[in-house]
């Protein structure tokens, strides 16, 4: 997720931008950079690194003079950190200077088109699309020129966007990523989050989906992509800048597990293409694809349990072997990678010791090496042969959650991918899948509307002492997040067990009133579930079962039902993940732990 900040009114534009990019800085970023008119031209200076980079190039802003100007600290995406991918971004003349916040899906396509029409570009953003695009529109009336782009890329977006012959106006446009406006004494200021503007102004208005908004030092009007004036309310904001940066939620693991619907929508969106899965940055050919004799799967914690919902679906679906390690024994285990053996690292920062060690072992005994990562330009990324990208954003939170959910709609990509191409699904299966696909954003959004619900139930369980996942199958993937979730921010002891593996001893310490969680959502092993659901209730156990809607058979067998909307068997983890993860927040809170930071944990583990 990007930041974007603009300014127009009487002050020096430069130092008020730099001051709120610095507001933004815990949304994480690359690189940054400032445009501001002088009067005369938009003159622009931006930075791989942090704010003090630029801060330091533009001596606190003073080598841009200008009372208008846009910001940028850049969280990438398309296009690996650096000076020339940071934005803003410039027409070839210079008369026209962009910021973006979000991905635009079908900025290849448009490329094509710009370059045949004679447009170079310097970057490899998707967002140096845009000002070309405008300047390929623009024929002095800016609000036109805004519209036509609108009308023609596909994506989210939200833009800052100066005109040098029209040095009077700041243009704001949002669709899906968000863009506030701030109305203050000194100015006004367009910003992507609350906390950049808070110092000038308390007095917002939200800029919503498919709006535009055109900015004089005085005054503010709002359009539709019709160019059809809208009337808007400002809003007052009550948050501390503390609550501004969460968005208003209490922690940033909340808002990240609100952010899910997106982060999955965005990961999953851009590589379906006319009801076909493409996946253009996989790098192989469809030969390489049949050729693929065994799959490694290396990571560590959950992106690792990620991995183990992604054996059962490649197997199942693409009929392809999977082996599924942890890093820490991967790579000390002398292990055996045969010829046509693709080694799939999975890790959200990008940065885990472990993991980059797997992946340059790997490389070394001859792998292919496929890394699916959250972090651009990170050092699993730089150093994989092939990167999958998920676009969750900048995740603050230690306890993954959105990255997690972003990880395994790639694995989905990829697994229905590999099955059409070696041909082990019908294309109407194939269809099916895809349709699928496309309702997890909503039946995630649906989940997390039971929020009160589970937080009743967890408040109950504050006290407990040990906690039990079970599950079969794709259900036992589940409940190795399940548990580690509760783990990581409750610090109760938590086991996650296969269901038909308890009866081999863990079952003696099932006693009265030990809190068994049962993932029942793989229909053809219902039966078998169930019975070691019996099992443990027989034992004393209290069991809070999380299966299929329509399945009410399991009431009779559990205290407590959480029910899931359909889906195909394959995704179910997309979904169940949700009340587990928002159960484990609430028994975090109800203990006091420290949700976002837990104790003796690291956002990312870069030691061994
Ligand atoms: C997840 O909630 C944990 N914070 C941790 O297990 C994490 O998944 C693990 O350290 C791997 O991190 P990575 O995905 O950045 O490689």
């Amino acid at each position: 997720m990007c930041g974007i900040v603009g300014y127009i009114g009487e002050s020096q534009a430069a130092p008020i931008l730099l001051d709120g990019l610095s507001k933004l800085e815990y949304r994480g970023y690359d690189s940054a950079g400032i445009a501001v008119y002088d009067g005369d031209k938009i003159n622009m200076s931006k930075a791989k690194g942090r704010l003090k980079v630029l801060s330091e190039l533009t001596h606190d802003g003073a080598t841009l003079p200008g009372s208008i100007g846009i910001g940028h600290t850049r969280w990438a995406t398309h296009g690996a950190p650096s000076d020339v991918n940071s934005h803003p971004h410039f027409n070839e003349s210079q008369s026209i200077a962009v910021v973006h916040n979000g991905i635009i899906e079908n900025y290849l396509k448009i490329k094509k088109m710009l370059e045949s029409k004679g447009y170079k570009f310097v970057s490899d953003t998707d967002t140096e699309v845009v000002a070309h695009l405008l300047d390929y529109y623009y024929k002095g009336n800016p609000l036109e020129a805004i519209t036509k782009v609108m009308h023609r890329v596909e994506g989210s977006y939200a833009l800052g966007i100066l005109f040098s012959d029209n040095p009077d106006t700041l243009y704001a446009v949002r669709k899906d990523s968000p863009l506030i406006v701030g109305k203050s004494e000194n100015g006004n200021l367009i910003a992507s989050d609350v906390p950049a503007v808070l110092k000038y102004t308390r007095n917002v208005y939200f800029i919503e989906n498919e709006e535009i908004a055109v900015i004089t030092k005085e005054d503010m009007k709002f359009y539709n992509v019709y160019e059809e004036e809208l009337q808007k309310e400002s809003v007052k904001i009550e948050w501390d800048v503390e609550a501004a940066e969460k968005g208003g939620y209490e922690h940033f693991m909340l808002k990240e597990m609100y952010e899910q619907p997106k982060a999955v929508a965005d990961t999953l969106n851009p590589r379906l293409k006319d009801g076909k899965i493409v996946i253009e940055e996989l790098n192989m050919t469809e030969e390489e694809i049949k050729a693929i004799k065994k799959i490694m799967i290396v990571a560590c914690g959950s992106a690792y349990h990620t991995g183990v919902t992604a054996k059962y679906i490649l197997e199942g679906l693409a009929r392809i072997p999977v082996e599924v390690d942890v890093a820490s024994e991967f790579r000390y285990r002398n292990p055996i990678l045969e010829e046509g053996t693709l080694v799939i690292i999975i890790s959200q920062s990008g940065e885990t010791a472990d993991s980059l060690a797997a992946l340059r072992m790997a490389k070394e005994m001859g792998s292919k090496v496929l890394a699916i990562v959250n972090v651009v330009g990170s050092s699993i990324a730089r150093e994989a042969d092939s990167v999958l990208y998920t676009w969750a954003g900048p995740e603050i939170a230690v306890a993954t959650t959105k990255a997690y959910s972003a990880q395994l709609i790639a694995h989905y990509l990829l697994a229905l991918k590999f099955a059409e191409v070696r041909g082990t699904v019908s294309e109407e299966e194939l269809s099916e899948l895809i349709e699928d696909l496309k309702r997890i954003p909503e039946q995630i959004e649906m989940l997390l509307g039971n929020r009160e619900k589970i937080q009743k139930f967890a408040n109950r369980y504050v006290a407990a002492r040990d906690v039990f996942f079970i599950g079969r199958g794709i259900d036992y993937a589940i409940s190795l997040e399940g548990s580690l979730k509760l783990k990581e921010i409750s610090y109760i002891h938590s086991e996650a067990y296969a269901a038909g593996e308890l009866k081999h001893g863990t079952i003696s310490l099932i006693e009265d009133g030990t809190l068994v969680v049962a993932l029942v959502t793989q229909e053809e092993l219902y039966k078998k579930t169930i019975s070691n659901v019996v099992e443990v209730k027989t034992r004393g156990a209290f069991v809070l079962s999380v299966t299929n809607t329509g399945n009410t058979e399991i009431e009779k067998n559990s205290d407590y039902t959480i029910y899931i909307p359909h889906t195909n068997k394959y995704f179910t983890n997309s979904l169940a993940v949700i009340p587990l993860q928002l159960f484990s927040y609430y028994i975090s809170i109800g203990r006091g732990c420290d949700v976002d930071k837990p104790r003796n944990l690291a956002k990312s583990v870069t030691v061994e």
